[in-house]
């Protein structure tokens, strides 16, 4: 949901200021960029080259750079961020941004901002309690901004009550909360399947195919940042998925990704990426096959068709997408098995073009719609393929 999102972390001076590391690696891993203003007190709780190394930026504190003059626009921050996180919040930063005390290059930034701002206080609870503190953060709330409740808990001072800053999980998760709202494809369930399959002959040997799963990782991580739940059912494969609204299955062979789809066939979206074998051995050997100075000859049978199967169960609400890799007679070839799948579009690739296909970082496609309408596409990168085809399927859904 974060991901490709820019951050603007404003760390005031608090003793939660040594979450901010950890909050700091948490949004990196999302696929965030972040930048980091610290307030002069901050810097006494957390240094800014730990900030630094760990945001990959240059910590930001004056309003310019006394060694070189460079200024540090609040203005340009303010524009740049699509979320301005202030974590610590102190008495002090709140008192100053409910009442626009513009003393500080965080303060002056959170008074330029144009994007949403997610407070999360710390302090004792006296001071949290306090009718000064808490007429500022109303007033905070009633300006627009999101606050991250503070928990209960044993505190700094050693007394117990409110005013543990919220975990940076937490932190993250409203975060997530505020961006999932509103997207395009919130609330579908779409199941994804991605990779080759392996089709065992003996223990140690199988039948497999080039697909690396890239084309369907890439669909499974933009489907999900547009806010769908998505199931991705994938072959072996060397590929990490890191988008937690993904959730991920393992299958091996033919068979094992057929029954896991047919399990999951609750779906709004389908589609079919994976180079599912059309055939498995017959018979999978017990021991490993030795070899003899015969021919060897192994009897293939045919798996089951899994887009073919959620085709004939469809229902007129859900949409089922193919994809086609040809070498010759590409369109026709596609547009038979749009009929025979019951889809309602493909994704054609031939392997004639170049940077398309299997294993390489690119594809080029054309999506044929039920019609024979053909839409083609440039060669681009996978991430950027799996855009156009979120896009088509957004386009459909919310006809
Ligand atoms: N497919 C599937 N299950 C299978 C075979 C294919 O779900 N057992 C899906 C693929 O994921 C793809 C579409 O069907 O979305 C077309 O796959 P493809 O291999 O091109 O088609 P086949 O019907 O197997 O035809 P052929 O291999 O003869 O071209």
């Amino acid at each position: 949901m974060l991901k490709g999102k820019n951050i603007l972390l404003g760390i005031s001076g608090g003793i939660a200021a040594y979450k901010a590391a950890g909050l700091t690696r948490l949004l990196v891993k999302q696929g965030t960029s972040v930048k980091v203003i610290m307030t002069e007190k901050a810097k006494e709780f957390i240094t800014p080259l730990t900030m630094a190394t760990l945001s990959k930026n240059p910590i930001l504190v004056d309003f310019y750079n006394p060694e070189n003059g460079d200024w540090n626009s609040h203005v340009d921050l303010g524009l740049w961020a699509d979320a301005l996180v202030i974590a610590p919040a102190t008495a002090n930063t709140m008192g100053k941004m409910a009442n626009a005390i513009a003393d500080n290059l965080l303060v002056t930034t959170y008074l330029s901002a144009r994007c949403p701002v997610f407070i999360a206080p710390t302090m004792d609870l006296d001071m949290y309690k306090h009718p000064a503190n808490e007429k500022n953060m109303k007033t905070l709330e009633e300006y627009g901004n999101i606050m991250i409740e503070p928990n209960s808990g044993e505190l700094a001072s050693g007394l117990v009550g409110k005013g543990r800053m919220a975990e940076p999980e937490e932190i993250v998760d409203a975060l997530n909360k505020y961006f999932s709202k509103n997207l395009s494809l919130s609330g579908k369930k779409v199941l994804i399947t991605a990779g080759p399959t392996h089709e065992a002959i003996d223990p140690v040997r199988f039948i497999g195919n080039h697909s690396s799963g890239k084309m369907g990782f890439a669909l499974a991580d933009e489907i999900a940042n547009r806010g769908a739940n998505v199931t991705l059912i994938t072959g072996p494969v060397n590929i990490n998925c890191n988008n937690s609204a993904v959730n991920r299955i393992n299958t091996i062979s033919a068979e094992q990704m057929f029954n896991e789809c047919i399990k999951h066939s609750d779906y709004d979206i389908a589609i079919m990426s994976a180079a599912v074998a059309d055939y498995t051995p017959e018979t999978i050997a017990q021991k490993k096959v030795k070899k003899n100075d015969n021919e060897l000859e192994i009897k293939l049978k045919r798996t089951k068709d899994i887009a073919a199967e959620l085709g004939k169960t469809k229902n007129s609400n859900q949409i089922l997408i193919g994809f086609a890799l040809e070498t010759d007679n590409e369109t026709e070839n596609a547009v038979k098995k749009i009929e025979k799948k019951n889809l309602d579009f493909i994704v054609l690739n031939s392997l004639n073009d170049k940077g398309a296909g299997f294993k390489t970082d690119t594809n080029k496609i054309t999506i044929i719609t039920r019609n024979g309408h053909n839409i083609p596409f440039e060669l681009k990168s996978k991430q950027k393929v799996a855009c156009d085809i979120a896009d088509y399927i957004e386009k459909i859904t919310n006809k």
